[in-house]
């Protein structure tokens, strides 16, 4: 049983898939034969049967070391070497528990009253670093990892090299030196894996497991839509299918894809997939805009244009089918807020319909949804999920014709600011 559901039928357009068949094989077969565009960077791909029990029992002895010995980790690093930590913790979340290993991010901005913040809180923790950056020089984190590293060797002179780990490329870049000539003990990301592809690697592997989750299962998660999304059949491989489906919705003049959930614990997933599919099909001045919406909160803000504004987006709606936990709407005498016809259901029933109402008011409104349903809330799924939506991204590029696994774009930005800050 997948534990991805997808539903095409509200795509609002017609297609015959047969049509398709051709294209999608032919690139599928370039990808798996290592012969795309890109393909120094196709690591990833196999990564789920790959990756070797060894390096997954290392993983977890450390986390175990760190979670003996300290109880807050800061993870420094930034665009993929963070959201997809970030993405995961979010989603497994158990809201107002307080964690036994506090995990706290830094490196993923500039703004400095954080900093200053941060060390202020740090003052009475026993911490360490987990420094995650595959080129080790990019400027975010380095310098995160220049304040924090001052501050660790003020506070721990005799024993700082053991409170810092670090995950980085295997021979190359700044903090692979730092590294070496340190002595820290560290991880490696694969040369051939990039950042927003690295979720199974040690650059979310080693901060899941310091935060107690099962990375087992997590690759677990992967391994099985690696399995399902073998065959290039779009009748089965439904990844190629979303794949299809947003190329032909930019073809057919779509300009932005909106991910949308009713989830909070969705929210962090959804800057990871937007991080994955802009910086991966953003490109030669071709790909669809990524944005996303956290419902039902934002149909009080961006649902209005949604609903009513220019008719230039989709929907992409990731569902959860079972959550843990429900509760009923309690009877009120009084019912002062008029409530009480709500007295036979849960939030769960009120949540979905929310979700089937403005399906239907967005469909109507000339708004295609394409809907995704996971089946639980844990690991294992979300494992599911991000690989599944990885091949997805790899496969729609390739549609549109650009290297998945650059990122020219973001050179531009760090030109003029090293201009402007006088680097040589
Ligand atoms: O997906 C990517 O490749 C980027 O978003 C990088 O992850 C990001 O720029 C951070 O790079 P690095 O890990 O080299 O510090």
């Amino acid at each position: 049983m997948k534990p991805l559901k997808f539903d095409p039928s509200n795509c609002l357009i017609s297609y015959d898939l047969t049509d398709y068949q051709k294209i999608i094989t032919d690139i599928h077969n370039d990808m798996h034969t290592f012969k795309s565009e890109g393909n120094d960077f196709l690591g990833w791909l196999n990564l789920p049967v790959n990756i070797s029990d060894d390096l997954i029992n290392e993983i977890i002895q450390t986390a175990i070391t760190i979670k003996d010995n300290f109880d807050t980790v800061v993870v420094i690093g930034i665009g993929g070497s963070y959201l997809g930590t970030k993405a995961a913790l979010d989603f497994l979340d158990d809201n107002f528990i307080t964690k036994k290993t506090e995990m706290i991010f830094a490196g993923h901005h500039l703004a400095s009253d954080y900093y200053v913040r941060l060390l202020e809180y740090l003052r009475n923790k026993n911490y360490c670093l987990i420094v995650v950056s595959k080129s080790g020089g990019t400027t975010e984190p380095a310098v995160a990892f220049r304040i924090l590293k001052d501050n660790i060797v003020k506070k721990y002179p005799d024993d700082y090299q053991k409170r810092i780990y670090t995950i980085t490329d295997p021979s190359s870049g700044l903090l692979r030196h730092l590294t070496d000539t340190e002595g820290f003990k560290s991880f490696n990301i694969p040369s051939d894996v990039g950042g927003r592809y690295s979720l199974f690697t040690p650059a979310t592997l080693l901060p899941l497991a310091c935060a107690g989750y099962d990375i087992k299962a997590f690759v677990n998660g992967a391994k099985l839509a690696y399995l399902d999304l073998l065959s290039p059949d779009l009748l089965s491989n439904d990844a190629y299918h979303y794949a299809l489906l947003r190329h032909l919705m930019d073809n057919s003049g779509k300009t932005t894809e909106i991910m949308a959930s009713y989830e909070p614990r969705l929210n962090s997933f959804s800057e990871w997939w937007k991080q994955l599919f802009a910086e991966s099909e953003g490109k030669n001045h071709r790909g669809l805009f990524v944005s996303s919406v956290n419902f039902t909160t934002d149909l009080h803000s961006l649902g209005q244009y949604i609903q009513d504004g220019k008719r230039i987006m989709f929907e992409t709606i990731v569902l959860i089918k079972q959550n843990a936990l429900d509760l009923k709407i309690p009877f009120d005498e009084n019912n002062f807020d008029q409530l009480n016809y709500l007295e036979t259901q849960t939030l769960r029933t009120i949540n979905k319909a929310a979700y089937l109402g403005t399906l239907q008011a967005h469909t109507d409104g000339g708004v295609p949804n394409l809907v995704f349903e996971l089946d639980k809330v844990n690991i294992y799924c979300f494992g599911y999920l991000t690989y599944f939506m990885m091949k997805a991204c790899a496969m729609s590029s390739y549609l549109t014709k650009v290297n998945p696994f650059n990122q020219p774009g973001v050179e531009e930005y760090k030109t003029k600011m090293f201009e402007i800050l006088g680097k040589k």
